[in-house]
């Protein structure tokens, strides 16, 4: 006998909740999640399963791991990033998380961490024109800016944020396009000449065209010999043995500058954001890191000494998860939590809906970084989730963190942000949680 369906929203009309999922996502996932740790929706054509309930996410990111596949939602990402780590499965996977993972471990980060101090500097160098004249600043962009030179000094021994101006836009454009909506523009065949096909390749030849700059260079002898881009121009194909293709390792490149700087940029400014607003943390903030750090740069050996910039990073990701949601193809029928689950179906697994599981989380809609106290001795598994989890668990959590603690602490010890006032942050769930209108603050150096 086939387990009974999950509960969940009656279709109102044809296209079930699209509707409500377009205009706000976010309402939509949070109320979705009051009908317990399992849901069932129709999103147009789809038939989605959404799962906050620990025991079921752990389910399918650990337990049954090979009944879940990547699916349809991530095929949108490969007009942006290829076909790399983060969109293929099994042995495609593999290979591809293989060649990566040394420049993910912690030893290698931490001897590339000067380059987050040295980004941050700039940062706080550039900030004190504003700072002076008393200019806002839109944080959004400007972590965005910080991150995208992270990451590119980081992993390809270059600095991209020489190319911004043709960068950001084709990033914010790919944010919206990457999402499946059903919408005819998508839906289109490719010959089909409308603005959105002018437009996406447009950006997409912009990626490309950057991603295969920097092979070049790497190519002609310009890069470091013992990088990340290096690392992917020496792999090989485990059946044939030969070089992997260009289209390959610019797939790689991508999916690491798309996947690595958008996300921790927004992190980057959320944790402001919440800092700013909450002037007891700020204050608890300035006095460890003014104990520990005086006027001298963080290094990774100083941060068991910082607990609570740990802890206030944790509650930030918790509160504004970057990736508010991420989906996964069913390959045959299951049973989650005695509900029937059809193959060929969708799910979707919501940390910004999780984290604010009422039955994991007290007063889930307030920043309090006491709740990850004592720092590392972190919630139930599966209940928070901001990296997502098991085998697939982003591969660049401890770059992120490492880059988040770092430019916080750098920040927060010269500059007071003020929030401009009258002005409504609101988040919005494009493929990472982005405030809708940016967020606006002005700068006042501290001891100034
Ligand atoms: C605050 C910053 C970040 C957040 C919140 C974040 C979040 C996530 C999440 C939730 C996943 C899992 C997706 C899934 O299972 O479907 C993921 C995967 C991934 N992330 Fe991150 N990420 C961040 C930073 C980074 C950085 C810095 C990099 C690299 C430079 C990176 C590269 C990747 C890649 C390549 C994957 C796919 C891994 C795999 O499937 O093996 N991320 N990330």
């Amino acid at each position: 006998m086939t387990a009974p369906p999950a509960p969940g929203p009656e279709g109102r009309h044809l296209m079930g909740a699209l509707s409500s999922f377009k205009r706000d996502s976010l309402s939509l996932i949070t109320e979705l999640q009051g009908y317990g740790g399992i849901a069932r929706v129709r999103l147009g054509p789809y038939l989605v399963h959404q799962l906050t309930g620990p025991e079921f996410i752990k389910h399918v990111l650990q337990d049954n791991t090979d009944n879940y596949r990547r699916g349809r939602f991530y095929q949108g990402f490969n007009l942006f990033m290829g076909r790399g780590m983060l969109t293929t499965d099994g042995a495609e996977w593999r290979a591809r998380r293989d060649i990566s993972q040394p420049f993910f471990q912690r030893a290698w980060l931490h001897g590339a961490s000067g380059v987050i101090t040295s980004c941050a500097e700039e940062l706080i160098a550039r900030w004190e024109g504003p700072a002076e004249r008393g200019e806002e600043i839109e944080l959004v962009d400007e972590m965005m800016w910080l991150a995208m030179g992270v990451l590119s000094r980081m992993l390809f021994g270059v600095d991209l944020r020489d190319r911004y101006a043709e960068l950001a836009p084709a990033v914010r454009f790919s944010l919206k396009a990457m999402i499946l909506t059903g919408e005819v523009s998508q839906m289109l065949p490719r010959w089909v000449p409308t603005r959105y096909r002018r437009d996406l390749r447009r950006h997409q030849a912009v990626l490309n065209g950057v991603m295969d700059d920097v092979i070049a260079l790497h190519r002609a002898g310009g890069g470091d010999p013992d990088d990340l881009v290096s690392a992917l121009l020496k792999a090989t194909d485990a059946e044939t043995g030969r070089s992997w293709p260009d289209r390959q390792i610019r797939a790689e490149l991508k999916t690491l500058f798309m996947a690595g700087h958008e996300t921790t940029g927004c992190a980057l400014a959320w944790t402001l954001y919440s800092v700013a607003q909450h002037a007891d943390v700020r204050r608890k903030l300035e006095a460890e890191l003014d104990s520990v750090l005086g006027d001298r740069a963080p290094t990774p050996g100083d941060l068991p000494d910082l607990p609570y910039l740990r802890q206030v990073v944790d509650e930030s990701l918790r509160l504004h998860p970057p990736i508010w949601v991420f989906p996964r193809d069913v390959v045959e029928d299951d049973v989650i939590g005695g509900h029937h689950i059809p193959a060929g179906t969708t799910l979707l697994i919501p940390p910004y809906a999780a984290h604010r599981d009422p039955g994991a989380w007290e007063s889930p809609e307030a920043f309090d970084p006491e709740r990850f106290c004592p720092a590392g001795r972190g919630p139930a598994r599966y209940t928070y989730l901001p990296f997502g989890g098991g085998a697939r668990r982003c591969v660049g959590y401890y770059m992120a963190l490492l880059e988040i603690q770092f430019t916080v602490a750098m920040l927060v010890r010269r500059y007071h942000l003020s929030l401009v006032p009258a002005q409504q942050v609101t988040p919005v769930g494009l493929v990472s949680l982005r405030p809708a209108r940016g967020i606006r603050v002005r700068l006042v150096k501290r001891g100034a």
